[in-house]
Parts: structure tokens; C-alpha cells; sequence
């Protein structure tokens, strides 16, 4: 059986996750989409309301665990016993941070192997942030979310 970790903030989950999640569902076993806790970093969205939203979001996707995680990803990874990390990579820019991330993973535990993973064209530009600033000013979010997360930002955000 083999188990991939896709980590991140998810604040919140948007289409683009969904869509790597999606992917990688087809070719592992086993997805755990792994919150990770950052306290120095508030968000708009608790760890708890993040895993909720998430589970809700991929119901339909099969073998798929959702979890939190504090502290490093490596020990994570051995915890679960996993096999490889998940990074979804829209363009260039990500490249370098994604490219310094994975190294260093890597480099903390040899047998951590990353996968990364483009989502298609239509989700390539979508970030958290970008969504969070649409809707906070009233634009549409309809393409870019699932309808659950729709409905939470704008409980949210009003
Ligand atoms: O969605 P994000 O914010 O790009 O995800 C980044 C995340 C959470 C995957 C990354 O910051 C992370 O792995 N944090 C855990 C702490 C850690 O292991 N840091 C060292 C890896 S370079």
C-alpha cells in the first residue's frame, strides 16, 4: 500500500487542491491531506474548521484521510509511515520555494521523496489568499471553491 502526504495551510481548501488531491488519489493508495499547525501564523479558518472543510470538500474522493500536524513534515511523514509528500506546483514562481522545501526535506530524512503535481489550467492561478481577497470584496467565488467553502467564507467574511 502505498501512502502520500499532501501537506499545506488550506486556508481554505480551494478547486486547485481539490484538483492535485483528485490526482493523487489516483496513483496512491492512500492521501492523507496533512493541515499543518502554524501558531506564529493566524488564518482566518481554525485547524479544526480547515479539516472540516476539507473532509467535507473530497467525500467523494476515494482514500482519502484528512489529519493535523504540528512541527516538522519529516517526522510526520515517519509517523504515518508514509512514502512520498505531495506539492502541487502551478508556475515557475513556486519553483524555487518548492525547490528549497523539498531539498531540505529530503536532506532531514533521505527516504522522503516529493511528488510534485500540476493542477489543470483552469485551477493553476488559484491561491488561498487570492480567493480570500475576492470574496472578502464581493466578487464571485463559484468557480474557484467548492460550494461548502463558499458557504463558510461567507459566514466568515460576511
Ligand atoms: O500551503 P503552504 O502554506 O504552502 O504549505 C507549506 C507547508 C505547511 C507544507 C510547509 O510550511 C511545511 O511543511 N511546514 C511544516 C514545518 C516544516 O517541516 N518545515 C521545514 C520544511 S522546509
Amino acid at each position: 500500500m502505498n501512502i502520500a502526504i499532501y501537506p499545506g495551510s488550506f486556508d481554505p481548501v480551494h478547486n486547485g487542491h481539490l484538483d492535485v488531491i483528485e490526482r493523487a488519489s489516483k496513483i496512491c493508495d492512500k492521501v492523507i491531506v496533512a493541515v499543518a499547525v502554524n501558531r506564529s501564523k493566524s488564518g482566518l479558518f481554525t485547524m479544526e474548521e480547515r479539516v472540516d472543510l476539507i473532509e467535507k470538500a473530497t467525500e467523494g474522493i476515494s482514500g482519502i484521510e484528512v489529519k493535523s500536524f504540528e512541527g516538522l513534515l519529516v517526522n510526520f511523514f515517519q509517523k504515518e509511515n508514509a512514502d512520498a509528500v505531495i506539492r502541487g506546483i502551478r508556475a515557475v514562481s513556486d519553483f524555487e520555494y518548492e525547490f528549497q522545501m523539498a531539498l531540505m526535506n529530503r536532506s532531514l530524512d533521505e527516504e522522503l521523496e516529493t511528488i510534485f503535481m500540476m493542477p489543470s489550467q483552469e485551477n493553476i492561478y488559484l491561491s488561498s489568499r487570492i480567493v480570500k481577497e475576492v470574496a472578502h470584496l464581493n466578487g464571485n467565488i463559484d468557480n474557484f471553491v467548492p460550494p461548502v467553502v463558499k458557504a463558510a467564507l461567507q459566514e466568515k467574511i460576511g
